[in-house]
């Protein structure tokens, strides 16, 4: 199996009710071709993760770095993977919060709160949610 995770920008007047459409659609999708993973969003960048056969990650990206409802799209993770991080979850939606105020608090944990995560989640993910509003 393999696993992807990057980060994006969501085109500018990108709306809730779109993110809305794009988790609905997920789910539908990704149910049927066994991909499981986390879209999260904090207003302004999407991180997600996705995870799933071989073929069937590597297809679902392609449309996905495609789709103008984003740009800027990174790569942080490409990794071939053995168990899944997010085995229950065909797309989940997470909201998460935006790093704001003092520049020096931009390192502290301002993601995802650990308890929206999966309690087995390796390392590696879990920093990078619960982390990924440093990226402001
Ligand atoms: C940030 C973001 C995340 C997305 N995640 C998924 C996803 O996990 N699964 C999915 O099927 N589509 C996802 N999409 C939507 C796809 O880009 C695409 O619109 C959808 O798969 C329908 O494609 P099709 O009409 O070519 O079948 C995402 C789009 C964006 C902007």
């Amino acid at each position: 199996m393999r696993r992807l995770l990057y980060v994006s920008a969501a085109r500018d007047g990108l709306r809730e009710s779109d993110v809305k459409d794009i988790v609905a659609t997920a789910q539908r999708f990704n149910a049927s071709s066994s991909v499981t993973g986390l879209l999260a969003f904090n207003g302004v960048n999407f991180m997600q993760a996705i995870e799933g056969e071989e073929d069937a990650v590597l297809d679902l990206f392609a449309k996905i770095a495609a789709d103008a409802r984003h740009r800027s799209v990174v790569m942080l993770i490409n990794e071939r993977v053995s168990e899944r991080g997010f085995p229950d979850w065909s797309m989940m939606y997470a909201r998460a919060a935006r790093a704001s105020g003092d520049r020096r608090r931009l390192l502290d944990r301002n993601g995802l709160p650990a308890a929206a995560l999966p309690p087995d989640l390796p390392d590696h993910l879990f920093q990078l949610f619960t982390s990924f509003n440093t990226l402001n």
